[in-house]
């Protein structure tokens, strides 16, 4: 009886051995658990593709065309017309849900430098490593602007400062904008 355990045992390490050591070649794998996960139509990226003639897998969208809902910004190069024009869809709305958004987008990408209450004052300013001044978003010229202003600078940018867009996606933005509209309001509360 002992004896018979220990041929099991031995043939099962072997059989185990015998699926992992005998794999097809290179880079794939030897024992596919779950196949469908393993071959998948989809192109890998930075993959060699046989169907396009440049046999790149990383394509570039076809041209005229836009990602499903994306809208393309209007006013790139028009400051004044983002002003006049864009309308924020929250406007004046602070309820939980719209700043509780805005907040988290700010203190992730805007304070470091305009500080955690807009006041210009944030650690980047704090140990210089700015090359200029930091404007707080405080003042009586951001709190004067339309709401399409500060959306634009959130989208476009402003002189030393870069564009946002690619870390802020469009839906959020504005509850952006009326979280700097509450900080606005809160240092005048502590005034
Ligand atoms: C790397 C530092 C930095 C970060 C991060 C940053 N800004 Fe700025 N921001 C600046 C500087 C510098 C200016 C002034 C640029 C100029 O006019 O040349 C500025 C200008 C502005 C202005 C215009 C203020 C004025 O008085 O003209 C607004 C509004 C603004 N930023 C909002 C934001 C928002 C919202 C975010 C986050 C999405 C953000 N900034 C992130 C550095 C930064």
């Amino acid at each position: 009886m002992k004896n018979e355990c220990w041929i099991l045992s031995i043939s099962a390490l072997a059989a185990t051995l015998m699926l992992v050591g005998c794999g097809p070649k290179g880079d794939e794998p030897n024992v596919e658990i779950i196949q469908g996960m393993m071959d998948q139509p989809a192109m890998k990226a930075q993959r060699y593709d046989d169907f396009f003639p440049d046999h790149s897998s990383a394509r570039v969208p076809p041209s005229n065309t836009i990602p499903v809902g994306f809208s393309p910004y209007r006013f790139p190069t028009d400051p004044e017309a983002a002003a006049k024009e864009s309308k924020n869809p929250y406007q004046g709305d602070m309820s939980p849900e719209v700043l509780l958004t805005g907040l988290k987008f700010f203190n992730t990408n805007c304070q470091t430098c305009h500080g955690v209450k807009g006041d210009g004052n944030g650690k980047i300013r704090q140990n210089g490593s700015f090359p200029m001044p930091i404007p707080s978003l405080l003042s009586e010229k951001v709190r004067k602007w339309e709401d399409g202003s500060v959306y634009h600078v959130i989208t476009m940018g402003q002189g030393m400062m870069g564009s946002y867009a690619s870390h802020i996606p469009q839906k959020y933005r504005w509850q952006v904008v009326n979280y700097i509209r509450k900080l606005q309001q809160n240092a005048q509360e502590n005034h």
